[in-house]
């Protein structure tokens, strides 16, 4: 039985634009999130607190935080990696921060430059000092279906990082195709084996599409009872640490998917698709969403009729 309604958290300011080589300037994201939050997403991730030096593109954080309508009814969240990343976070006022680790030891070192044990004891202040400051906390764990530097992750390495994101405090936990090479049946087994140790209710699908799995692995996840979906508007992105992963399944292309199943999400997709024009003419590319590039091009051909 699918949910008869789903909450998707675009990614597409933070995962997204982490990943451009050419710094995009902050008054363009403050568009982008003000369009997107307009559109009635309930969850934005916005940007990250994270080290300059590592990610140049999150630098601007605080004043795309500053310069964002803030949308009754759309929570505005930000990656924090340690404590530094949280206080600087609870000045710009956001409303959940986002611990991220990782299923895959090289990786963790690789992103976080330290071990998955060293990461949640570093995440353990952090999350006490956000639960003081009313904050909702969400666990990421990134390479739940693979790894570029360890290929296979076994189930109980990912079932270890969620038992111990839990018993931190997490109120929601991201699994991550962070390179998108899950497909649908490892999608289920693993739903169900992590969902033996954290309600499925507050677990979240986080799939970048590199093999052009993503939509498939939703529909699984839908199946299995997940009703948490972050996706990227346009499908912008990619992970600067995992060279080679594509963007997260683009936000027009899951709306679609699930309004299609008579699913509801509180979001505009025609919103939503002219948001993902709007930065992709910014990028100087088309948006890699098939459903934007087809109503796109049904939009014009009806504008075009409209002047014969
Ligand atoms: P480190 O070098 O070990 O940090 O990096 P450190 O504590 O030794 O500090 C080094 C310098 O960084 C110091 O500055 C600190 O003040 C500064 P210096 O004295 O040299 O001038 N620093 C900070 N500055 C601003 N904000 C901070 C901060 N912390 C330290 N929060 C660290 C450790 C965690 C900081 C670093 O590894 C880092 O920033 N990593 C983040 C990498 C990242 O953002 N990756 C992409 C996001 S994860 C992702 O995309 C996956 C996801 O989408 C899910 C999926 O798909 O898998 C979520
Ligand atoms: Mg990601």
């Amino acid at each position: 039985m699918l949910p008869t309604h789903v909450k998707v958290v675009e990614v597409g300011p933070r995962d997204g634009l982490q990943n451009e080589a050419a710094l995009v300037p902050a008054h363009i994201k403050i568009d982008l999130v003000n369009r997107l939050s307009a559109a009635g997403f309930a969850n934005i991730e916005v940007t990250s607190f994270v080290s300059p030096k590592w990610v140049p593109q999150m630098a601007d954080n605080a004043a795309v935080l500053a310069g964002i309508d803030r949308r009754p009814g759309t929570s505005f969240s930000a990656l924090t990696p340690n404590v530094k990343g949280l206080e600087n976070a609870l000045k710009c006022s956001v409303d959940e921060v986002v611990i991220f680790g990782s299923a895959s030891e090289t990786f963790s070192q690789r992103n976080i430059a330290c071990s998955i044990a060293e990461s949640i004891e570093r995440f353990r202040p952090l999350v006490q000092c956000a639960k003081e400051a009313n904050l909702r906390v969400r666990g990421g764990i990134s390479m739940v279906f693979g790894c570029p530097f360890e290929g296979d992750v076994p189930l109980r390495a990912v079932i270890d990082v969620v038992e111990r994101m839990a018993a931190l405090g997490c109120d929601e936990i991201d699994l991550a195709d962070t390179i998108g090479v899950a497909t649908a049946g490892h999608v289920e087994e693993t739903i169900h084996a992590v969902s033996e140790v954290f309600p499925k209710e507050r677990l979240a699908g986080h799939f970048h599409d590199t093999y052009g799995q993503a939509l498939a692995n939703v529909l699984a996840s839908l199946q299995a009872g997940i009703s948490i979906f972050h996706s990227a508007v346009a499908g912008l992105g990619g992970c600067p640490y995992a060279k080679g992963a594509t963007g997260n399944v683009a936000t027009e292309d899951l709306l679609y998917l699930l309004h299609g199943l008579g699913i509801r999400t509180g979001v505009d997709l025609e919103q939503v698709v002219e948001a993902g024009e709007f930065i992709s003419a910014h990028l100087g590319r088309r948006p890699v969403s098939r459903v934007n590039n087809a109503l796109t091009a049904k939009r014009l051909a009806s504008a075009e009729r409209a002047t014969c």
